[in-house]
């Protein structure tokens, strides 16, 4: 098999580069490990920046988002029973878009099956070779059959446990990483949220957080220990642990119900150096990581896909490297803007087994001084609708 760029893995990184490139004439083919069911069964975040609405929209993929997402202009803030709101639009004159990751993963693989787009399923034994020469390939096998797949480029879209990243010499990479003392238990149910907006709450019993994925599913954090499991937890235990976190008259609205899914996620940041290896480029959760606190994930992926896109069509338009030789730098310079931000956003909400009385007097501090500076409202708000691209 021959294509222009071979994309390994098919999540929305991976998608969102094919159906960019095909836009523009250009081949690929995606090799994802898994079934496309299990990749539409993960469930993931759903705050998107402008930037990716505007991707979306070019990929030509955003009908449904506008139709069934919804504009968020700003976020609450709780600490204890106090709370207060950051306007992103008064401060940035741009809102977020709240659509499950679920449903853009839907959405993009629909538009690439209608053009017929060539995607692998249950893709075997990857193996990226000649990533630094002018010939690279990906070995590979669907069904017990050996595939060899020549290409120009190879685009590393599988996620922080594919191989892509492992495809880069250690002696050329260099990897960033702090692992946090907790993790997000989370559960959906089929309930009204709490509230028309996200509510990020901190509270001497640990983080909440309450979002939604439309007006009748919602989606509920709380920070929880490294040892806990879901079913370590009821849902009854999980609906009384969350009214504990959230101010009281929250906690009184609040209508629980059944969850339909509980998971808990680790919190990690993370960031792969350099980004680009010969004729491989990292893009998305393979090269970099954030905790979710500033739901970052995928708006980071939207920004390195940016870049890779137009690099590479610019290479094939009009034979222009500078994009795709300027690639790992530019993405680098806004990944650790978003690294920073998810990191500070997470260090203001969470509760730290280490934490001493004057740490959590410092936290306090940096929230009051939060809720009543315009700056610092403004700085928050400028780094949770997105950064420039
Ligand atoms: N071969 C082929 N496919 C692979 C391999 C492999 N060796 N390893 C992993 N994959 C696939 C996974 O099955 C997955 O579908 O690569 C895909 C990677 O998708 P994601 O992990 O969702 O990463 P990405 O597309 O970059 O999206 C980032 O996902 O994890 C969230 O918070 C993150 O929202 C962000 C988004
Ligand atoms: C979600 O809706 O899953 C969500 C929203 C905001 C975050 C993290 C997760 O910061």
């Amino acid at each position: 098999m021959k294509t222009q760029v071979a994309i390994i893995g098919g999540g929305p990184s991976g998608l969102l580069l094919s159906q960019l490139l095909h836009t523009r004439g250009i081949d690929s083919v995606v090799l994802e490990r898994k079934t496309k069911d299990y990749v539409l069964g993960r469930i993931r975040a759903g705050v998107l920046e402008q930037g990716f609405v505007e991707l979306m929209e070019e990929a030509g993929c955003a009908e449904r988002m506008h139709s069934e997402g919804f504009t968020h202009d700003g976020t609450l803030i709780s600490y204890g029973d106090e709370i207060f709101r950051i306007d992103f639009t008064q401060h940035t004159g741009k809102p977020v878009m709240v659509y499950g990751q679920t449903e853009v993963t839907r959405d993009l693989y629909a538009a690439r099956e209608t053009a017929g787009g060539k995607i692998e399923f249950n893709v075997e034994d990857v193996v990226i070779l000649g990533a630094d020469s002018d010939t690279p390939r990906v070995s590979c096998s669907v069904g017990g059959d050996a595939r060899t797949l020549e290409c120009d480029f190879v685009a590393g879209c599988d996620g922080f446990h594919g191989v892509s990243r492992q495809t880069i010499p250690l002696d050329v990479r260099k990897e960033y990483e702090k692992v946090y003392p907790f993790g997000w238990l989370g559960i959906l149910s089929e309930t009204p949220p709490v509230n028309h907006e996200l509510i990020y709450a901190n509270s001497e019993r640990g983080f909440a957080l309450c979002s939604m994925r439309n007006d009748k599913l919602s989606r509920y954090y709380i920070q929880c220990s490294l040892s806990d499991s879901p079913e370590d937890w009821t849902d009854e235990a999980f609906w009384e642990e969350l009214k504990r976190r959230i101010p009281k008259e929250h906690a009184d609205a609040l209508i629980a119900g059944p969850s339909i899914e509980k998971s808990i996620a680790p919190l990690r940041s993370f960031v792969t150096e350099p980004m680009r290896w010969g004729r491989l480029f990292l893009c998305g959760d393979a090269a970099h990581i954030v905790p979710p606190t500033g739901a970052k994930g995928l708006n980071t992926a939207a920004s390195d896909i940016h870049y890779l896109y137009n690099g590479l069509k610019d290479f094939y338009e009009n034979g222009d490297t500078q994009g795709i030789d300027g690639y790992s730098e530019k993405a680098l310079k806004r990944i650790w803007k978003a690294e920073r931000f998810s990191w500070w956003f997470s260090s203001l909400m969470h509760r730290y087994p280490d934490q001493s009385e004057f740490d959590l007097k410092m936290q306090i501090a940096e929230i009051e001084f939060l809720r009543s500076n315009d700056a610092a409202q403004r700085a928050m708000a400028e780094n949770y609708v997105g950064l420039p691209y």
